[in-house]
């Protein structure tokens, strides 16, 4: 429609303004629009296509535009290389049980969970480098918190030690927090979200403590009891989120729950260098990273105790094999962050066409 009138500041209008209209005239004609109050989730999704029309999934959208922005905007400032990895792979990085697969004119590839085997060379001519590109993760389990295809921020980093990825980890997240409340106040009102948290993020340094600490904390103040060895699930990260209110970052996780090129500990190799990010209000991984193990021994036989054939990661090893470096990175879940920032109760509304295992259409 093109609309003529007078604007009025009204504090009865959601947006405080009024339109007194003077003319009228309809561009688009829109008949039986599906969408009235009201609806069940299911035919907003069904509709999702005209749903991201709505004041609230627009303010979502506006959002995560700062949050890509913002990404792009702190790597370049801080001397990253943009570098792209493909989508089609040959090999597993982060398990097998959420690979998807594809022929691939009569052979077996998959898509790409993470970008990091083929970052971990390319670190080597760039030295600094990052990416925001789908991820995919054949997730089988219906969650407020999985998608099958995800937006990853990735970086990678030549002669950076487990503590500085830590730190950039934590500086990224204050970065982008601080530019959505810098562009975006208007669209976290209408999201009803009280602001003081994300404040409280950029102006407290993030709480850091190693997997034994996170189970003995958990132990005495929420009496769960984990085995030394079990991963944190969703409901003990959650409990350990309601204990503070900032991120925690988790180090020193149990060799046998995390993947096969996170770094051993010098002193117990029981344990690696790989860290979890777990954000406040219990949305969960924000972030996972780690240092990499530079010993192609080490490397080939966790391969190996995971059935992997090492032949299809000669690529992989051979960063190893001609010059080794240490070297760290991790990935963080852009929906992930954006469910955070937006307090949204499904990931599913941080993207405009989300993708579950029951979700595919629109
Ligand atoms: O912890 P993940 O599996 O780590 C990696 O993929 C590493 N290769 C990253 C790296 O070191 N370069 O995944 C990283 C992040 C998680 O912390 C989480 O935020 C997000 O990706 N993530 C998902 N987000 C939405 N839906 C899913 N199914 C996700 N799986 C992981
Ligand atoms: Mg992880």
């Amino acid at each position: 429609m093109y609309i003529q009138g007078t604007v009025k500041e009204d504090k009865r209008s959601p947006t405080g303004f009024e339109l007194s209209v003077k003319e009228l005239e309809i561009v688009g004609e829109s008949v039986d629009f599906p969408i009235t109050k009201d609806q069940s989730i299911e035919l907003l999704a069904d509709n999702r296509h005209l749903w991201l029309r709505s004041r609230k999934e627009t303010a979502i959208l506006k959002i995560r535009s700062t949050v890509f922005g913002a990404i792009h905007e702190y790597f370049r400032k801080n001397g990253f290389y943009e570098f792209q990895s493909p989508i089609l792979q040959s090999t597993q990085t982060e398990g097998g049980s959420t690979l998807f697969s594809l022929n691939y004119f009569g052979k077996q590839l998959y898509l790409a969970q993470t970008w990091q085997l083929y970052a971990e060379s390319a670190i080597f001519a760039l030295e600094k480098i990052y990416c925001i590109a789908p991820s995919f993760r054949a997730e089988k389990s219906k969650t407020s918190r999985h998608l099958t295809e995800y937006w990853h921020a990735e970086m990678e980093v030549a002669w950076a030690s487990f503590e500085d990825i830590q730190n950039y980890g934590e500086s990224l997240i204050k970065y982008i927090v601080s530019k959505v409340l810098e562009n975006n106040l208007n669209e976290l009102k209408i999201l009803e979200r009280n602001t003081s948290i994300l404040q409280k993020v950029i102006d407290e340094p993030f709480i850091r403590m190693t997997y034994i600490n996170a189970i003995q904390i958990l132990k005495e103040k929420c009496n769960i009891i984990i085995e030394w060895g079990k991963d944190l699930r969703t409901f003990e990260e959650d409990a350990l989120s309601q204990l503070y209110g900032n991120f925690i970052i988790v180090t020193n996780y149990p060799k046998i729950v995390k993947a096969f090129y996170m770094k051993e500990d010098e002193k117990d190799n029981s344990v690696v260098h790989g860290c979890d990010f777990i954000s406040p209000e219990s949305y969960g991984e924000i972030i996972g990273g780690s240092e990499r193990e530079s010993n192609i021994e080490k490397i080939k036989k966790r391969l190996e105790e995971q059935g992997e054939n090492t032949e299809k990661y000669k690529f992989y090893l051979d960063t190893r094999r001609y010059g080794s470096i240490p070297h760290s990175g991790f990935g963080m879940g852009v929906e992930r962050i954006i469910s955070w920032i937006c307090k949204l109760e499904n990931i599913k509304d941080a993207i405009a066409f989300p993708r579950t295992m029951m979700r595919y259409q629109p």
